[in-house]
């Protein structure tokens, strides 16, 4: 066995850098500025302006965070809402209190294992669509991997929340509207992230333009929505989410609220899974001996076939290569949370409006919990009994927070790459040296050019 791959990572600084540096290393890139030593220490603080930063670095303190004092670190931090509120209103992701509860407990039934079978159908053919087009395309045509695995994610997602409904031109109008917002508010996910104080104005932030992309975003959802109250529609997340509104068993959602929900599902649910799986794709071109087990397991149990629901359980290494590569480059690489009262961690005081931070960038190559942590090894996940601990490796997150997506994620991520690779390689042209984004998701720099090649 040869050795595995080690994808190269951003500078990783002998000594924590200045406030100042911090924050300049940060404008550009929220990964960059971490120290050697982030990747063993346990708990962290930094003093900004006039707030303290924690970072819980272990298992025993995310679960703290996360589970044990949950309601004391539940809300997004005020950064995080302010850039999100003019697109996602009081939806899911940034709200909590009984806001959240309602929501939530609206939307969990529409993610069980009976909807994400349903769902499946859609994700298997989607992606064997796309192959029909890749199969169109000449041997080593060049394509955008993070392009196009965001023309497969949104697609799904669109197509299980509205089904036909959303029509192409629709579709395109809202994922365009969604790029300028998020160019629009990038600059402030990257102060959120430091707890610039509120006031602070942030350069590139541009909230008018925010506000004009949410407006039009709003206008095409809300539209749909009438539709699906006035004609007899498909099985959609929609009308299951209309349905449930209506059933009286809870207090009703406002229209405005369901429009709402709607983004966020729309919002969370397609970028997240594009980047994870791009980054796959990349780390699967450079380590040939995954990429042999993967196509032998591929071989072996569809034989040709486009995989459904029920093959899930029988491709454990394509689902390895998928947790993975989510553990090298989780999506989402910073959680932030707001401290509502003071607390004490570890005999240090948390005073009452401090940031805490959760980190699976650092958590997830943690030097004190994993063996050759900056390493590509698919293996790691493959024994279901040495499972690694969920308040370790949490690409989704977890607690009561935890995405509500998750199972949705991993059920599309696995059902692609399986479709896609029986039939397909992505090769990395010589000498491209791939590097990362990070904003508020991880993604690859520059859109990630691979080849295309038909396997034969
Ligand atoms: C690989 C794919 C995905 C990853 C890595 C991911 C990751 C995450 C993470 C880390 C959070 C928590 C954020 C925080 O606490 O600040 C989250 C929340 C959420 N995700 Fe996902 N997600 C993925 C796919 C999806 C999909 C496909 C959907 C919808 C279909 C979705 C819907 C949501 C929603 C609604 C929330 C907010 C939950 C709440 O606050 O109660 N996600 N996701």
């Amino acid at each position: 066995m040869s050795a595995p791959f080690i994808p190269p990572y951003p500078k990783r600084h002998r000594s924590d850098l200045s406030v100042l540096a911090t924050l300049l290393s940060a404008r550009r890139d929220l990964l960059s500025f971490w120290s050697e030593d982030s990747f063993r220490y346990q708990f962290m603080r930094r003093r900004m302006f006039n707030r303290s930063i924690f970072v819980a670095n272990t298992p025993e303190l995310v679960k703290y965070v996360f589970v044990t004092r949950k309601d004391n670190y539940e809300s997004k931090s005020p950064q995080m809402r302010k850039a999100l509120e003019p697109l996602l209103g009081d939806g899911l992701f940034i709200s909590d209190g009984e806001t959240w509860k309602n929501r939530r407990q609206l939307q969990n039934g529409l993610f069980d294992n009976a909807h994400i079978r349903t769902y499946s159908r859609i994700m298997s053919a989607t992606a064997a669509e796309m192959a029909e087009q890749w199969a169109g395309l000449s041997e080593g045509s060049t394509v955008g991997v993070l392009a196009e695995m965001g023309k497969l994610t949104s697609e799904i997602i669109a197509r299980a929340l509205f089904g036909t409904q959303l029509g192409v031109a629709n579709a395109s109008a809202v994922i365009s509207a969604f790029a300028e917002y998020q160019a629009a508010i990038e600059q402030i996910h990257v102060s959120n992230f430091l707890g610039l104080p509120e006031w602070l104005p942030v350069g590139g932030l541009n909230m008018g333009k925010a506000r004009k992309a949410a407006a039009r975003i709003h206008a095409i959802v809300d539209h749909i929505i009438d539709q699906a109250e006035h004609q007899p529609h498909e099985n959609t997340l929609l009308s299951e989410l209309l349905a449930a509104n209506a059933s009286g068993r809870r207090e009703a959602i406002s229209r405005a609220g369901i429009r709402n929900e709607l983004i966020v599902l729309f919002m969370a649910g397609h970028e997240t899974t594009a980047n994870a799986l791009s980054w796959l794709w990349y780390l699967l071109s450079q380590s040939p001996e995954a990429e042999a087990k993967l196509h032998a397991e591929l071989a072996q149990v569809l034989n040709g076939r486009v995989p459904d629901f029920d093959d899930v359980p029988a491709l454990p290494y394509t689902r390895a290569v998928f947790e993975e590569a989510m553990r090298l480059y989780p999506p989402v690489p910073i959680l932030s949370r707001q401290a509502r009262e003071d607390d004490v961690i570890r005999k240090r005081p948390v005073p009452a409006g401090s940031l805490m931070l959760v980190v699976p960038w650092l958590l997830h190559r943690h030097r004190l919990f994993w063996d050759n942590p900056d390493a590509f090894v698919p293996e790691r996940f493959l024994d279901p009994n040495a499972r690694p601990d969920k308040y370790l490796y949490l690409p989704f997150s977890v607690g009561p927070r935890v995405c509500l997506g998750k199972m949705f994620g991993l059920m599309e991520s696995i059902l692609a790459v399986a479709t896609l690779a029986q039939r397909f390689r992505l090769a990395l042209p010589a000498g491209t040296v791939v590097t990362h984004e990070c904003r508020l998701t991880l993604r690859p720099r520059g859109g990630l050019p691979m080849q295309l090649l038909v396997r034969h």
